[in-house]
C-alpha cells in the first residue's frame, strides 16, 4: 500500500457525494391496478413503494451529469485535481463511446484524465469505485482524485414480473480524501458465470430468469460474508457494524438474502430478525422511494446510511451484478458523514418530482 511521507498507510475513500433522481414517480399500487394485480403483492410481497421514472427527454446522461455536478460543487475542489472519471452503468447509450465522455463534455473536463465506462450489470458502479480506490492506493493517481458515477434507468417490458421493481437514479462520488468514508483496501469478491439477468445487444429490456437470479444473489451474499467473517463468530462480528447495506433490486430480495445468511450461520429466527430490522431494513428508505437504480442502488443505500454516522463507525456494502459478480466492501465513517449534506439532494428531488397516475404511465411507456 502507498505510504505518506511520515510512513503512515495512505487512506482513501469518499470525499464528496452528489445524488440525482428523475422528475417523475408513481406508487406501485397504481401499477398493480393497471396490471390487475393485488397491490399487496408489490408492497408486501416485493417490499416496493414507488418507482422513479424519467420523462421521454430525460435519461441516464442527465442523471449522471447532475449527480456529478452536485458532488463536485459540494467537494469544492478544482476540476484540475480530477485524474479519472469512471461511470458504471447498464443503461449505456452507445456501444462504443463511454458515458463518461458525455459527463466530461457537459462539465467541461478534459486533459490528463483517464475516462471510461464500466459494465457488469448492477456491479459496474462498485467496480468503478474499487478501481478508483486501488488507483489511488497504488500511487498511480499521484495525489489526484477520481470522479466515480453510478447511473441507471431500470425499465422492464410492460407486464413483466420485474415491472414493479423499476426505478432510476445516480450517485456520484469524489474518491480522494476519506472525509465522508474511508474505504478498506481489502474487499471480498465472488463471481460465477450465470444467465440470471441479461440484455442482449439490440434488446430494449432485460431477459430475466427470476428464481435463478434470486438464488445467485443469495449464494453470492453467503460467499462474500463468509469470506469477510472468516473464523470469527458471525453474530459478534457483525454486531460491530453500525449497518449492513445491500444492492437493492427490491427490498424483499435483501430480506431473503439476510434470511439465507442467518441459515448459513445457524442463527435462530430472533437473531436473523434482529439483524434485518436493526441493521438492514433502515438502510433502504431512499431505495423504497426510487425503485431499482441498478448500479446506483447500493450506493443510494450507502449514502443514506452514512448520513448521521459518527466518525469511526463502520458499515458493510454488498454489491451484486447479474452474470454474476459480487463484492463486499467495508467503509468507516469520516468527519463529514455526520452532516450528511447530500441528503439535501434527495429530499429536494423527492419533494419536487411529479407523481404520475396509471394513465400517464401507460402513455409514457407507449
Ligand atoms: N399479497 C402479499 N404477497 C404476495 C401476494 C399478495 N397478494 N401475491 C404474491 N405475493 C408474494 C409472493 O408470495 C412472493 O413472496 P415470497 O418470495 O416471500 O414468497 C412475492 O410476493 C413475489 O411473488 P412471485 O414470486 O410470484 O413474484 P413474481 O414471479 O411475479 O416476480 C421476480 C418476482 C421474479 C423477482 C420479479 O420481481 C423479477 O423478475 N425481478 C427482476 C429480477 C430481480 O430483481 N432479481 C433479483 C436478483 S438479480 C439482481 O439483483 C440484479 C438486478 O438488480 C436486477
Amino acid at each position: 500500500m502507498q505510504e505518506t511521507r511520515n510512513g503512515d498507510a495512505m487512506k482513501t475513500g469518499i470525499a464528496s457525494i452528489g445524488i440525482q433522481f428523475p422528475p417523475l414517480a408513481m406508487p406501485v399500487e397504481d401499477l398493480a391496478r393497471l396490471r390487475g394485480e393485488d397491490p399487496n403483492k408489490y408492497t408486501v410481497g416485493l417490499g416496493c413503494k414507488e418507482m422513479a421514472l424519467c420523462p421521454s427527454d430525460y435519461g441516464v446522461v442527465e442523471l449522471a451529469v447532475q449527480a456529478a455536478r452536485r458532488a463536485i460543487e459540494r467537494w469544492g475542489g478544482s476540476l484540475d485535481d480530477i485524474g479519472l472519471i469512471a461511470v458504471g452503468t447498464e443503461t449505456s447509450v452507445d456501444m462504443s463511446r463511454p458515458l463518461s465522455a458525455w459527463v466530461a463534455s457537459e462539465l467541461g473536463i478534459k486533459g490528463a484524465i483517464r475516462s471510461y465506462e464500466v459494465k457488469h450489470a448492477c456491479y459496474g458502479g462498485t467496480l468503478a469505485l474499487r478501481q478508483a480506490v486501488e488507483w489511488r492506493l497504488s500511487g498511480a493517481a499521484r495525489g489526484k482524485s477520481a470522479l466515480v458515477i453510478a447511473s441507471d434507468v431500470s425499465l422492464y417490458a410492460q407486464g413483466d414480473p420485474g415491472e414493479p421493481t423499476q426505478g432510476a437514479g445516480a450517485v456520484a462520488m469524489i474518491v480522494g480524501e476519506p472525509l465522508i468514508a474511508e474505504i478498506d483496501p481489502i474487499s471480498y469478491a465472488y463471481s460465477e458465470p450465470a444467465f440470471d439477468f441479461w440484455r442482449p445487444v439490440g434488446h430494449d429490456y432485460p431477459l430475466v430468469e427470476g428464481p435463478l437470479s434470486l438464488e445467485c444473489y443469495q449464494r453470492a451474499t453467503s460467499e462474500c460474508f463468509s469470506a469477510l467473517i472468516g473464523d470469527n463468530d458471525p453474530e459478534e462480528f457483525l454486531r460491530g457494524f453500525a449497518a449492513l447495506c445491500f444492492h437493492v433490486p427490491f427490498p424483499k430480495m435483501v430480506k431473503k438474502a439476510v434470511q439465507r445468511l442467518g441459515e448459513s450461520f445457524g442463527w435462530d429466527e430472533a437473531t436473523t430478525r434482529f439483524f434485518f430490522e436493526e441493521k438492514v431494513d433502515p438502510t433502504m428508505s431512499w431505495n423504497r422511494r426510487c425503485g431499482n437504480a441498478y448500479t446506483a442502488a447500493l450506493w443510494i443505500s450507502v449514502a443514506q446510511t452514512l448520513k448521521g454516522l459518527r466518525e469511526g463507525e463502520r458499515i458493510t456494502a454488498f454489491s451484486y451484478g447479474s452474470g454474476f459478480g459480487a463484492e463486499l466492501l467495508v467503509l468507516r465513517a469520516g468527519p463529514l458523514a455526520k452532516r450528511g449534506e447530500w441528503a439535501n439532494d434527495v429530499e429536494g428531488d423527492f419533494k419536487r418530482r411529479s407523481q404520475i397516475d396509471a394513465k400517464a404511465y401507460a402513455e409514457l411507456r407507449a
